[in-house]
């Protein structure tokens, strides 16, 4: 029995015409990703699943340079860690130090909040990172809080921190890591042992180029340790169940998304065939460099303090006089997704997502449209 129209319907539902995307994620998936997650299904409690799994988190504790730390695979987006850090390592009503600079160090206050804990918090004015020595600061003024909390990259501003000195502050001061590197893992350099990480997650759907469904992380001895001792960890994100049967079994206690981890295995193969880590890191920089000197040729402002611009996602201020999502709503007429501004700064900016499958033709393509739109509304591009 064939049903193809069904295929064809989908297809038209979702793509009634073709977009290039360069959205925040989810994002625009590597052919290989795409074709590898196709395949039909079997067990997870198979050997041949366990194979995948198992191939999957050692080619990513690989990339992740996580060695002393375990790799954990579930079927969550990002978030689902978020809260697992949460509620796996700090104490009922113990304090964490939250640090902001936009709409996801929020979050992160929020799940602290939202599980019962007290969030202390540092913010930072948008568009800038946090500085060593004003975590420093705030950790000598609150000696109480378990755990640190740091956005990688914030997506919302365009904004990498500056996550290697600030972790060695927060280790300095014998607290717990952890990380939101939803929107880093896979384009900024990340070295979790060395950089003494406890908690650093990801999803599936940013730059490694993959769709949602499967988050990520690598997680110390320390947080299972700490695991040890808090009560109510919950069912579905008990750090120390999904890690007994991840050594048990290479597998997951509740069922994996298959195809993604199979999707993720086929981006982690690509890393390798274009020369590692670093090449692929180098791409990625490359590719991040060529958008910005493309908004500022013309003549366009970008939203992060220099020397922090992220890897994966460049905020823009809208032209003089352009309120909200203008230059998102043009764009999409002319067949290219870009992401609208997001948070406290969503009338004033538009954002230009960089992760996963992207061509230099796209990029061109993003700019000759991007220029017309500018022209088009009346503002003269520089060059
Ligand atoms: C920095 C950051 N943190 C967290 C999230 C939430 O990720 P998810 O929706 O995969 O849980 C996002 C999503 O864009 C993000 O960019």
């Amino acid at each position: 029995m064939n049903y193809p129209d069904v295929v064809k319907e989908i297809e038209k539902m979702l793509w009634p015409r073709p977009l290039k995307l360069f959205t925040a994620g989810p994002v625009s998936c590597f052919p290989e990703v795409l074709e590898v997650m196709k395949i039909q299904m079997l067990s997870h409690r198979s050997s041949e699943y366990r194979e995948l799994h198992k191939d999957t988190v050692k080619k990513l504790a690989e990339f992740l340079e996580a060695r002393k730390t375990t790799v954990l695979l579930i079927p969550a987006s990002g978030t689902g860690f978020m809260e697992a850090s949460i509620r796996n390592a700090v104490s009922p009503r113990g304090k964490v130090l939250v640090t902001v600079i936009g709409e996801f160090g929020h979050r992160y206050k929020e799940a602290v909040e939202r599980n019962g804990r007290i969030p202390i918090v540092l913010e930072k004015p948008l568009g800038k990172p946090v500085l060593p020595f004003e975590l420093d600061e705030a950790l000598r003024k609150n000696p109480d809080v378990e755990a640190v909390t740091i956005t990688y990259n914030e997506t919302s501003t365009g904004v990498l921190n500056p996550l290697k000195e600030l972790a060695k502050v927060a280790k300095e001061h014998g607290k717990l890591v952890f990380v939101d590197a939803v929107s880093a893992m896979g384009a900024a350099e990340l070295k979790v042992d060395d950089w003494g990480l406890d908690l650093v997650f990801a999803s599936s759907q940013k730059a490694f180029g993959v769709p949602p469904g499967l988050a990520m992380a690598a997680v110390s001895e320390e947080v299972f340790e700490k695991a040890k001792k808090i009560p109510d960890r919950g069912l579905y994100f008990d750090l120390l169940e999904i890690k007994e049967f991840l050594e048990t079994q290479w597998s997951t206690p509740t069922t994996p998304p298959i195809p993604q981890i199979a999707g993720l295995n086929a981006a982690l193969r690509i890393v390798e065939k274009i020369g590692g880590k670093e090449a692929w890191l180098r791409m990625y920089a490359e590719r991040a460099e060529k958008i910005r000197r493309g908004v500022i040729e013309l003549g366009l402002q970008l939203f992060a303090e220099p020397g922090y611009y992220s890897p994966t996602i460049t905020v823009v201020y809208n032209p003089p006089g352009v309120k909200g999502p203008v230059i998102y709503e043009e764009l999409r007429k002319r067949g290219i997704e870009i992401a609208r501004g997001y948070g406290k700064v969503k009338d004033i900016t538009f954002r230009i997502g960089h992760m996963g499958y992207i061509t230099n033709d796209d990029i061109k393509l993003l700019f000759d449209a991007l220029r017309e739109v500018l022209v088009n509304i009346g503002y003269k591009p520089a060059s």
